[in-house]
């Protein structure tokens, strides 16, 4: 008997995401004192007072649900981007609104575009679905081929994606290359922009892409999340902004109905209040990106341009081995391990002590 009958075509496509450790899958191990997380592009730094005060207030009320569509986060996230509430989703991390997109827009015989290396979400969810994953490969500077993007639409696609700033390389899309994918994504297709590092970018004088995406007359969303700039990683808040209700509505119905923790909603509200305690861990972050990409340099390694709260940099043949070594160690790198970029490596950026033992580290592998 095939006993993996159940797996259907689509699922058989894909591989399990097995073996990323975390800090609390690290902690239960229980081998490692202090590991070096620097593989995950979290924040270092823990969430502002106000979260930690307000979940331990919300805890004691857990035995109820949470609202499936929680008006007051979304009343705030709009507000702050001139977008109705209604054209707002909060999702379970900004990863589950990404993988919501398939859900609802994509089935056998369609495909989506997306750039490549990129967030992987865009492609195990279009391919989870049946559908094609039509892969662009980025810029040597690592920013994604708008041109490549526009010229893979074609009649089957459904839906465009892209990443400002791009994961793993940091690089953010100019304006005017928005500004040509808002206008030459036909206006039947959806244009899903996923700008879960754009705090970081914004700090930096970026204005995002949702000056351009107004402009759009067809469908369009951009994700964005709290588990970067707003140190909540581990709550799990992200949202969409939509260009229409029918595309936030058109998610809703494929989201599960209690997607949300309480706790975390609560969370969002008190991290979204205190951004002043969010910028300072912005302006930290970036001032020690340009400190480690420097020392990369010095090192002799070629950094990427970021605009994120990471760098990545070609380390040659024997990033997987040498970082498998580092995790031994209870240092934590990132290899791209996309195919053709087998040599480079994402590190990001944590306390300047923590990017210090890396850095050593490295030096010593070399
Ligand atoms: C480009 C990009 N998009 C989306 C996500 C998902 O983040 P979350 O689900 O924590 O909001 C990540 C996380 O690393 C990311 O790098």
């Amino acid at each position: 008997m095939n006993s993996s009958r159940f797996l259907s075509p689509a699922v058989r496509t894909l591989s399990a995401f097995g073996g990323v450790q975390t800090a609390a899958s690290l902690a239960r191990e229980g081998a490692l004192h202090h590991p070096v997380l620097l593989h995950l592009n979290e924040c270092p730094y823990p969430p502002s007072p106000r979260v930690i005060e307000a979940v331990s207030h919300a805890v004691a009320s857990v035995n109820r649900y949470g609202d499936p569509r929680p008006g007051a986060l979304a009343a705030l996230i709009a507000a702050r981007n001139g977008i109705a509430p209604a054209q707002v989703l909060i999702g379970n991390g900004s990863d589950e609104i990404l993988g919501l997109v398939p859900q609802m827009a994509l089935g056998p015989g369609d495909n989506a575009v997306m750039p490549t290396p990129s967030f992987p979400r865009y492609r195990l969810g279009t391919r989870a679905m049946g559908a094609e994953a039509r892969m662009v490969r980025n810029l040597d500077d690592g920013r994604n081929d708008v041109a490549g993007l526009l010229a893979a639409i074609d009649a089957s696609t459904k839906v465009v994606f892209a990443c400002t700033p791009n994961n793993p390389s940091g690089a953010p899309l100019p304006q005017d290359e928005i500004r040509a994918l808002v206008q030459g994504v036909p206006e039947d297709v959806l244009l899903v922009v996923d700008e879960a590092y754009y705090e970081f970018d914004a700090a930096q004088g970026g204005i995002g892409a949702l000056p351009e995406l107004r402009s759009r007359r067809g469908p369009w969303l951009s994700t964005r999340t709290l588990s970067k700039a707003y140190s909540i990683a581990g709550l799990r808040i992200g949202y969409g902004l939509a260009g229409s209700p029918e595309v936030a509505d058109g998610l809703v119905r494929v989201k599960l109905n209690f997607n949300l923790s309480c706790l975390a909603v609560v969370a969002a509200e008190a991290a979204l209040s205190d951004e002043a305690y969010a910028q300072g861990c912005i302006a930290k972050t970036l001032a020690e990106r340009e400190r480690v990409s420097g020392l990369i340099e010095k090192m002799g390694y070629r950094t990427l341009p970021s605009r994120a709260n990471f760098v990545s940099f070609d380390y040659g043949p024997e990033a997987a081995s040498v970082m498998a070594n580092l995790a031994a160690q209870g240092i934590f790198l990132r290899e791209w391990r996309d195919p053709g970029f087998e040599a480079f490596v994402r590190m990001t950026i944590g306390l300047p002590q923590e990017n210090d033992l890396a850095l050593a580290a490295l030096a010593k592998a070399a």
